[in-house]
Parts: structure tokens; C-alpha cells; sequence
């Protein structure tokens, strides 16, 4: 990463890199552990996806001042919350609450603040579970609570909010009203979708337990059968 515009000495900004670093990495297989602990337990992957990032270096100069804020670290680190940024990526939209429940539960993880815009979608259509956290990281000399922004959303949601991106950079914010509104319908849909597959696979799992349910009943009850013929063999 590259310094530019930011007053500090070099040496501070290496190290916050470090740090952001570090703690997105840590973010990051944290997450990896427990989709492979879900799948171990549940035969089954809540995470379809992960992608990580770093903020530009030119993106938190804009971004600061857009704020009215000076280019310092201090101002960086106090009042950017997105420096390191994870996306995780899920198949259904009741996985997207599974996994924000799992990180809650992370002893050392501190849930900052938590954005619901699935439940309260943003006038653009956006939907999206957002968390702020905290995770520590483990310095020679000391230990940096440090700041991740975790998007948490379907594969729906993050193809419409792909598209919604571009547009937006297009424009430089001011698309065109029909583009808008198709961008709103799209995701109404995006939304429609998201809940009827959801309602698909909640079937499908049902049946699947239900069989599964069947099967072992069978198998008691051929044992069991088994078990008196025996027992009538026995007595003759
Ligand atoms: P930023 O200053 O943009 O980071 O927003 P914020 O601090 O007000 O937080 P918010 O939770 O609203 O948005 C954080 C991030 O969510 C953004 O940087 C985007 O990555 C994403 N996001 C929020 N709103 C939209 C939207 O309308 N469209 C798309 N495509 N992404 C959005
Ligand atoms: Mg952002």
C-alpha cells in the first residue's frame, strides 16, 4: 500500500497496515473454521464465499475528506470503520443470521454496532447484514482491539449489489430515474427470489428428514420382527 496523502511518518502507516492486516486475516479464518465445523457437524456450508479487503490508501483520503477531516492515522483509525473490510457470502438468507450468530458468539470478537438492512432494506433496494467488530490483535508489546467491517448477504443480494455498484460509480451517484427504479424492482425481486428459495430448500430438507425418519423406523422395526421370530423359533 502506498502512502500518499496521508501526513504521518511512514513508519506509523506501516504498522497500521500491519495491523488491519492482520486482523482481517484473522477475521477471515475465523470464519473458513466455521464453515468447516458447521459442515463437520451439519453436512452442510453456511458460507458459500469469502473476499477480503484492504481500503485504498486513496479511498480513506476521500473518504476522511468527505468527513471534513484531516489525513492522519488518529482520524483513519478512529473514524473509518471499513479500513478492512470482510464479505461473506451465503446461499440463503436464514445462513446470513446463522453466521452473524456465530460471530456474536466468538468470545473475542466485540460486536461494535450492527446494520440490518435486510430486515430494513436502504431506499436504493440494498440488502445486507452488516457488523462492526473488534478483533485483538497480538502485538510483541501490546494488544490492538482492531476494526472490521463484516458484510454478511446471499449470492442474490451481492449479484444485485454489484451491478447497483457500478451504476452508482457510473453516474458518480446520480443515475438516471428509470435506472433507479429499475434497480429498486430488480431488487424487490432479488428479495422474492432469496425467499423462495429459502422456502425450496426448507421443503427439500424436510423430505430429506422425513426419509431419513422412515428409514430408521423400518430398520427398528424389521429388528424387531427378527427379534420375535426368534424368539418364536425358541419356544417351539
Ligand atoms: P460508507 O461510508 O459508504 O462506508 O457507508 P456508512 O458508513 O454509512 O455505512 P453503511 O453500512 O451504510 O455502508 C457500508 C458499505 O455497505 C458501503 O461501503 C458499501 O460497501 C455497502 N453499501 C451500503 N449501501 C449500499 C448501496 O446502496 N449499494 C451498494 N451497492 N452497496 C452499499
Ligand atoms: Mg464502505
Amino acid at each position: 500500500m502506498e502512502l500518499k496523502g496521508l501526513n504521518d511518518s511512514i513508519d506509523s502507516w506501516k504498522e497500521v497496515n500491519l495491523i488491519y492486516n492482520a486482523a482481517l486475516r484473522q477475521v477471515q479464518t475465523k470464519m473458513e473454521i466455521l464453515n468447516e465445523e458447521f459442515q463437520h457437524v451439519h453436512q452442510y456450508n453456511p458460507i458459500e464465499h469469502i473476499k477480503a479487503r484492504i481500503k485504498s490508501p486513496e479511498s480513506i483520503v476521500k473518504k476522511l475528506r468527505r468527513h471534513g477531516l484531516e489525513s492522519t492515522i488518529d482520524n483513519m483509525v478512529n473514524h473509518i470503520n471499513d479500513i478492512a473490510g470482510v464479505r461473506i457470502i451465503c446461499s440463503f438468507t436464514s445462513d446470513i443470521y446463522r453466521v452473524a450468530d456465530m460471530i456474536r458468539n466468538q468470545k473475542d470478537i466485540k460486536v461494535v454496532a450492527v446494520k440490518d438492512y435486510i430486515t430494513y432494506p436502504k431506499t436504493s433496494g440494498y440488502r445486507s447484514y452488516h457488523m462492526i467488530v473488534t478483533v485483538p490483535v497480538y502485538l510483541s508489546d501490546r494488544i490492538v482491539d482492531t476494526k472490521v467491517e463484516i458484510q454478511i448477504r446471499t449470492v442474490a443480494m451481492d449479484f444485485w449489489a454489484s451491478l447497483e455498484h457500478k451504476i452508482h460509480y457510473k453516474f458518480e451517484g446520480d443515475a438516471p430515474s428509470h435506472i433507479r427504479t429499475e434497480l429498486v424492482e430488480c431488487a424487490r425481486m432479488v428479495a422474492d427470489l432469496d425467499a423462495r428459495m429459502l422456502m425450496l430448500n426448507d421443503e427439500i430438507t424436510m423430505i430429506s428428514f422425513q426419509q431419513e425418519m422412515e428409514r430408521i423406523q423400518k430398520k427398528q422395526q424389521a429388528k424387531l420382527k427378527k427379534a420375535e421370530a426368534e424368539k418364536a423359533e425358541e419356544g417351539q
